[in-house]
């Protein structure tokens, strides 16, 4: 033990205190702690990080963040100062077979040094950590942040010096029944630092939020600048609009006549847009238009609208849950090609390159917070976690014409806690963004044989996953569930498919892709008929890595795909689908 240690007095507790890290789970890095980012250029800390796993958190009980780089006289653990690198951003498990199934606390360390004038403002920006992450600085910790695929923002403020800085980042993708997405999910549990990292270096005045959507014949702008100014100032040259909009408090909300041509994914028009206030400046590029639902129709610019999609996660064989431009346009790519105009993005927000691309391209979106299965509903610090990942992606999103449904949860049993817990959440959704619809991944009525379920009635549209030809195997109750079934609102399939094993599956039967293929010819014939379902997005585009999947035909992976994981070999259900989509969307040009 460190009895020699210039901690000496924290050898024995660190051996002896089991709530070592109450003081790190603070949570108060959160949506009210983010910048907005657009148009910002900012200091990129991607490269190599020293790293090291850290399974028992020897870490914060040593309290390695308080070392120094000078030379050591005391028998360390661990050095943060030397030993192995990782580049950031990266997934841990995709960097050496030792830490695939690595799940717990990591430390990344770099240094960096800046050139701050007095009055100017340093904060740091992580795209996303997987799951938790706590921030130290220089020794001391500058709080932390739970969800694993949101952005966060803190300042550095006074903890920075002259000359290097130490920055150390303790990154913990441990699964607790507590968390969200809680311990059992059905996809790869990854961990990381595994999107940008970023230093935004800002006058006294940073702006916090920009805001613009269509209402009505005038766009509605919500500016929040924190800092010494009374005014902002907003520009969106394609409509002739360049004003100065007064500030109290630091907040505006104004709605500016206007008639933008509106945004759709035949017509995906985007205005520039800058703001700026008190020497701070940001720009975007927004796209304009209207989703709405009346009835069992999604309405689209007041046209009625249906979501030809496909499910995808965020999952790839060399890069984990990291992506990359060229990753994210093969993915629209292999979606156009289906003949999609809308993509699942499950069961967590993407990449923030996604919405950005599919706003250029013109696809629509469903984006999803990991409220996944058997949530602890009846915990108010899970429900705090929730509440903070939804505002944090709708903060991030809320720009991107393409992102049309903000989803609350995905196959949740249907209990008064959950449904008081969602309910929350979808409530919070329209409070935090008026103008999109909200849905969540609901299951059948088994018993009834029917669409029934009590967030249904909270929501705008019933997401529905059914597996009919797969996990269960009577084709004869998907009719009868149509038939049984009359929603007040639309329903998208969020959900049906089946494995095709492309390498090593049997010729026919389950695995095959034969089988798979029947599947989709099945399920097709049977939901075309129901007039109230009004999407469909399938599970799923690509074969995706899964710990508990381990059968000879799955061999670590859940292969629902239409492709293969190594996103270029299609199955035969792929056309399937595709022929379907194109005849759908030919009737619709008719
Ligand atoms: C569920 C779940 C997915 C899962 C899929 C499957 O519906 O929502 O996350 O991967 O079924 O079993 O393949």
């Amino acid at each position: 033990m460190l009895e020699r240690s210039d901690l000496a007095a924290n050898a024995l507790t660190s051996l002896h205190d089991e709530a070592y890290d109450a003081p790190y789970n603070t949570q108060e890095i959160n949506a009210d702690t983010m910048i907005f980012t657009g148009g910002r250029d900012g200091v990129s800390l991607a490269g190599d990080w020293n790293f090291c796993v850290d399974l028992l958190d020897t870490g914060l009980r040593q309290k390695w963040f308080a070392m120094t780089p000078a030379p050591h006289s005391e028998p360390w653990d661990y050095d943060p100062f030397d030993g192995d690198t990782v580049p950031v951003p990266s997934n841990w498990q995709m960097l050496c077979d030792k830490w695939y199934f690595f799940e717990g606390s990591a430390w990344y360390t770099r240094s960096f040094t800046h050139d701050l004038k007095p009055g100017r403002r340093l904060f740091l920006h992580v795209g996303a950590a997987q799951y938790d992450c706590k921030v130290f600085l220089n020794g001391q910790f500058l709080g932390n942040h739970y969800g694993g695929s949101t952005p966060f923002c803190v300042e550095l403020g006074g903890a920075l010096t002259a000359g290097d800085n130490w920055l150390m980042l303790c990154v913990n993708n441990r699964r607790d029944a507590d968390r969200v997405p809680m311990q059992n999910t059905d996809w790869f549990n990854y961990g990381g630092l595994y999107r940008a990292v970023t230093l935004y270096n800002t006058p006294a005045c940073v702006i916090r939020d920009l805001f613009l959507r269509l209402e009505g014949d005038a766009i509605r702008a919500d500016i929040h600048v924190d800092g010494p100014t009374d005014s902002a100032r907003l520009g969106i040259p394609g409509l002739g609009i360049d004003m100065t909009v007064p500030l109290t408090d630091g907040r505006a909300s104004l709605a500016i006549p206007a008639t933008p041509e509106l945004w759709s994914p035949d017509t995906p028009v985007l205005y520039d847009v800058t703001l700026s206030a008190g020497g701070d400046q940001v720009s975007d590029r927004v796209g304009f238009r209207r989703i709405e639902r009346r009835g069992t129709d999604i309405l689209l610019n007041g046209k009625r609208l249906f979501l030809r999609g496909i499910s995808v996660h965020e999952d790839d064989a060399d890069l984990g849950k990291m992506t990359s431009d060229t990753d994210l346009r093969r993915r629209f790519a292999h979606a156009r090609d289906l003949g999609c105009n809308f993509l699942r993005l499950a069961h967590y927000p993407h990449d923030p390159r996604a919405a950005r691309i599919a706003d250029e391209l013109g696809f629509l979106l469903w984006e999803e917070i990991p409220v996944y299965w058997a949530i602890d509903f009846d915990n108010p610090a899970t429900r705090r976690d929730a509440e903070n990942q939804l505002r944090e992606l709708i903060r991030r999103d809320r720009n991107r014409a393409s992102v049309i449904i903000w989803s609350v949860g995905n196959e949740n049993p249907d209990t008064d806690a959950r449904l008081a817990f969602m309910t929350g959440l979808a409530d919070l959704a329209r409070a935090e963004d008026p103008t999109r619809l909200t849905a969540a991944a609901c299951l059948i009525n088994h018993e009834t044989l029917t669409i029934q379920d009590r967030l249904a009635a909270r929501i705008d549209v019933i997401g529905i996953n059914e597996y009919y030809g797969w996990y269960e195997s009577d084709f004869d109750d998907l009719i009868r569930i149509g038939a049984n079934s009359q929603p007040d609102r639309p329903v998208v399939i969020s959900e049906t498919g089946a494995d095709g094993d492309h390498e090593q599956g049997p010729a026919d039967g389950l695995f095959s892709l034969a089988y798979q293929a029947d599947v989709y010819r099945r399920q097709i014939e049977i939901l075309r008929k129901l007039d109230y379902v009004k999407g469909i997005s399938p599970w799923i585009l690509y074969d995706f890595r899964v710990e508990r999947r381990q059968g000879i035909y799955q061999r670590g992976y859940n292969r629902k795909g239409l492709i293969a994981a190594d996103k270029q070999t299609r199955k035969p259900a792929f056309e399937v689908l595709a022929a379907f989509y194109a005849e759908k969307q030919a009737s619709e040009d008719r």
